[in-house]
């Protein structure tokens, strides 16, 4: 994970810095959300699914390069004061603290774009790309409503059922990991496959946002590099069930991803996720 890491900072470093942002203040801005800090979760599950078929490791970098972009303009957007108000993301200010409200939005909204080139200028042949694009594109759109609904969750103090909790953690956070372990099967042309692990990914994704929840609450700020204590007044799923049952669910979610890993033979991929486990709850 740590060489991957490297090789991945230097990899979206490069492509900030070869003139692909025309514009000087999104060039600045983005520059300063997209470079380091972030753990590179999703290029890096990218990367070794892809390994394990044998696919070409720029286009495994440049798949992980569209997500992390996407990925990081929807937490430049969490942050803004009339969403999460979090002044802290990686270890630093976040964009509007750093910069301001105007250059936040509009910076996420340009990032919310670049990916979808990046996909677009894929060297693979162009049926596999718009399964691609497509599957992003869906992606996409969920992120954002389940973005949505929970911004609405809060702001208009509804009262989710658990359900309603969880269709809107796989909304927000669980897709974009469904892409991550999906789109490496749409690469070597396996839809059947592709379809059944965007489901494996969306599992890890919903025990991941169990995870920080938890970590919300019991985190410390230094340590993950963001504000916590931000869900005080929102309903979560960790309110719902306490933490022994969200440490069970989200135990339960993790497992069942790890089952079918191992159900195909991924077994090597799935060990490294069992021991990264303790870094994602912590980190
Ligand atoms: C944070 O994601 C947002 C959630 C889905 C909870 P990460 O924990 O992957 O954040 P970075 O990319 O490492 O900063
Ligand atoms: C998920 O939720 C972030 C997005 C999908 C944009 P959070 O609001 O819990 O993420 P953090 O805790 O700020 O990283
Ligand atoms: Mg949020
Ligand atoms: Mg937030
Ligand atoms: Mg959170």
């Amino acid at each position: 994970m740590e060489n991957f890491k490297k090789e991945f900072n230097n990899y979206i470093k490069l492509y900030f810095e070869n003139n692909n942002i025309e514009n000087k203040y999104f060039r600045e801005s983005l520059f300063y959300s997209m470079i380091n800090g972030g753990k590179r979760l999703r290029p890096w599950i990218i990367n070794e699914i892809g390994k394990f078929l044998d696919i070409d490791k720029n286009i495994l970098l440049d798949i992980g390069l569209a997500v992390e972009i996407l990925h990081t303009s929807s937490l430049i957007h969490d942050d803004l004061p009339s969403i999460d108000n979090s002044n802290l993301r990686r270890g630093k200010l976040s964009n509007h603290m750093r910069f301001d409200v105007h250059t936040a939005i509009l910076s996420g909204d340009y990032g919310f774009i670049v990916p979808n080139k990046i996909i677009l200028n894929l060297p693979i042949e162009d049926n596999l790309k718009i399964k691609v694009l497509d599957m992003f594109l869906s992606t996409s759109l969920k992120l954002f409503s389940g973005e949505m609904n929970d911004v609405a969750f809060e702001k208009y103090s509804l009262n989710p059922t658990l359900d309603e909790i969880i269709k809107m953690y796989e909304y927000k956070t669980g897709v974009m990991f469904g892409f991550s372990f999906a789109a490496p099967f749409l690469i070597v042309n396996d839809s059947k496959k592709a379809k059944k692990f965007y489901e494996v990914g969306v599992k890890f994704g919903l025990a991941f946002q169990l995870f920080d929840d938890l970590k919300d609450l019991k985190g410390n700020s230094k340590i993950l590099g963001k504000d916590v204590n931000k869900d005080i007044n929102k309903l979560t799923a960790l309110k719902l069930l306490g933490v022994t049952k969200t440490e069970e669910k989200s135990n339960e979610f993790f497992n069942s991803c790890i089952k079918t890993l191992n159900e195909y033979k991924m077994n090597n991929f799935s060990e490294k996720l069992i021991s990264l486990k303790k870094l994602i709850q912590e980190r």
